[in-house]
């Protein structure tokens, strides 16, 4: 069967006052994706991908905004003013095994500190309970003392940590 994905869509204001679309992502997103990903400090692409990376490439990106929705699920932020970047957030989960999932996210450093990345995460956690997923989980840096704050704000607890990497479990 084929699922609506637009109830999954969400209108959110953020700490600024500005007004964001958190949306399931769509084939035809991956331009303006690549465009965000263009844009990330090296900062936000070491904490997103723990590796300064080469440049994202469109094919890269497609195979991101290609995806069935059964095993993976991911979410874009667009704002509803006028802006240079069509696409400012990407959060997404990719099922690992029966129960869990693994969760990241990353927010385009612009947008970063005014609410965005809890509001998408908390949409992504609400949409894994509805799905049926038991279990989240997100490895982060262990010194990305912003996401380590979010993550503890929605409920995750820090199951462990070694090489730098920690790791935070939400049972949902
Ligand atoms: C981590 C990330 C997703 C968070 O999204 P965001 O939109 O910037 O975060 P929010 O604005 O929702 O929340 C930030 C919180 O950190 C707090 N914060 C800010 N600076 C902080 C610091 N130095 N130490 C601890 N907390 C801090 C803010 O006060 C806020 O908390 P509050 O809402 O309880 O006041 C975003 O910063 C990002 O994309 N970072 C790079 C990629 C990344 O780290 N991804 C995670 C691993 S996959």
């Amino acid at each position: 069967m084929i699922e609506n994905l637009e109830q999954y869509d969400k209108i959110v204001m953020l700490k600024d006052g500005s007004r964001v679309l958190i949306r399931p992502v769509r084939a035809n997103d991956a331009e303006d994706l690549l465009k965000m990903f263009t844009t990330l400090s090296p900062e936000t692409v070491y904490n997103r991908f723990f590796k300064l990376r080469r440049p994202f490439t469109i094919e890269e990106v497609e195979k991101m905004t290609s995806i069935n929705f059964d095993e993976e699920f991911a979410l874009v932020a667009t704002p509803l003013q006028e802006t240079e970047l069509k696409i400012i957030g990407d959060a997404r989960y990719y099922v690992e095994d029966k129960t869990g999932a693994e969760i990241a996210i990353v927010v385009q450093d612009k947008w970063q500190l005014k609410g965005l990345g809890t509001a998408m995460l908390q949409h992504l956690i609400n949409i894994g309970r509805e799905k049926g997923i038991r279990e989240y989980y997100i490895y982060v840096l262990s010194d990305n003392a912003v996401m380590i704050h979010v993550a503890k704000k929605l409920g995750f607890k820090l199951k462990s940590q070694s090489y730098g990497i920690s790791r935070f479990d939400l049972i949902l």
